[in-house]
């Protein structure tokens, strides 16, 4: 029989109370931003499915053929018995791992995490009929946030794929590292998907493609931002960017003002100009480079195990073990 409990950390009120926050600092700084995680409504998180699937979008595609290359492997040497997933979306790709898991024999639990609970109840149900043996053990929570409220297991792998650690600025990152670690016992694993840098035409494509869809997800920003706190964006009067930025090593998502426009943003009694071409800054994809990867791991209290490239070296797996 199969069993699913779903976590709630995230709240509605929790999460009302983040959105206003993280608005009225991202659209009173200078230059203005938000943060990635408020694209991911219901809308949201199909869009990014949409874009999964996108010619131009090549980490989901590789990452996948990554796993399945890699996956027996991977499962053979981590002898978990709880997969944890943070940011898990749709968990289109764990199948692979869970089937590997399965194939070794020693996965009881999976455990998704994501700050998209419609995204997260979708998988669910689909995986509770697909998985009729494994517990499921869903969390709605935040990783920068809630990562010390993940279900303990005997043996607990974290998987954080799609590129997803690439979204957070280096020292979100290195406190995210250092959070991570500090929950896991000594020999509980990380398996860390990463997108690496590579041809700069190939990745602004990948995030600016022909049909639109990802300008469509980066606008979705501000349908959300209309929904929860009465604003008046004209979403359709801001241009997709996406930039690639040599200094940093990443993508950079931006939303341009076409014109000059006055917002209200009424739930935060908040009103704000944009100038004609004024840029704000959405979202973040660092690409990095295999060495880095070891670094930042062994700096945070990770042993590296091992690590996967795809032939074109533009992603990689790194499993790593906490010391
Ligand atoms: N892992 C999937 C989805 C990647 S997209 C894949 O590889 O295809 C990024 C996912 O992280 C989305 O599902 C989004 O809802 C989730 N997410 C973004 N910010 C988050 C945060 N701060 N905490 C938890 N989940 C987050
Ligand atoms: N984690 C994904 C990535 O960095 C998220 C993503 C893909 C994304 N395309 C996007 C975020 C477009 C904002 C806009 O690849």
């Amino acid at each position: 029989m199969s069993s699913a409990l779903l976590d709630i950390h995230l709240t509605e009120h929790d999460a009302d109370a983040a959105l206003r926050a993280d608005a009225r600092a991202g659209l009173t700084a200078n230059p203005k931003q938000l943060p990635p995680k408020w694209f991911y409504d219901a809308r949201g998180s199909e869009l990014f499915e949409q874009i999964t699937g996108l010619p131009e979008y090549y980490p989901t595609r590789t990452e996948r053929a990554l796993l399945e290359r890699s996956v027996d492997e991977i499962a053979v040497a981590s002898g978990a018995d709880t997969l944890v997933e943070l940011g898990s979306g749709s968990s289109a790709k764990t199948r692979v791992l869970l089937d590997a898991f399965a194939r070794a024999g020693t996965l009881r639990q999976y455990v998704p995490q994501d700050v998209s609970e419609s995204a997260l109840r979708l998988a669910m149900d689909a995986l509770a009929v697909e998985y009729p043996d494994l517990e499921l053990h869903g969390v709605v929570g935040d990783f920068t946030k809630h990562l010390d409220r993940l279900p303990r297991g005997r043996r607990r792998m974290v998987a954080f794929l799609g590129g997803t650690i690439g979204n957070l600025v280096p020292a979100e990152r290195a406190a995210f590292l250092t959070q991570l670690r500090s929950v896991l016992q000594p020999g509980e694993q990380l398996l860390l998907g990463t997108g690496l840098v590579i041809d700069e035409k190939v990745l602004v494509a990948a995030y600016d493609d022909e049909a639109g869809v990802t300008a469509e997800f980066n606008r979705n920003v501000l349908h959300v931002l209309n929904r929860e706190l009465d604003a008046d964006f004209a979403p359709e009067a801001f241009t997709h960017v996406a930039v690639w930025d040599v200094e940093h090593e990443w993508i950079e998502m931006r939303l341009r003002a076409q014109r000059a426009m006055t917002v209200h943003v009424r739930g935060l009694d908040l009103t704000v100009e944009f100038a004609a071409g004024e840029e704000m800054r959405t979202e973040i994809s660092a690409k990095f480079r295999p060495g880095g990867v070891r670094g930042w791991l062994e700096a945070t209290g990770f042993e590296f195990t091992r690590s996967w490239t795809d032939p074109d070296a533009r992603f990689a797996l790194t499993l790593a073990t906490a010391v």
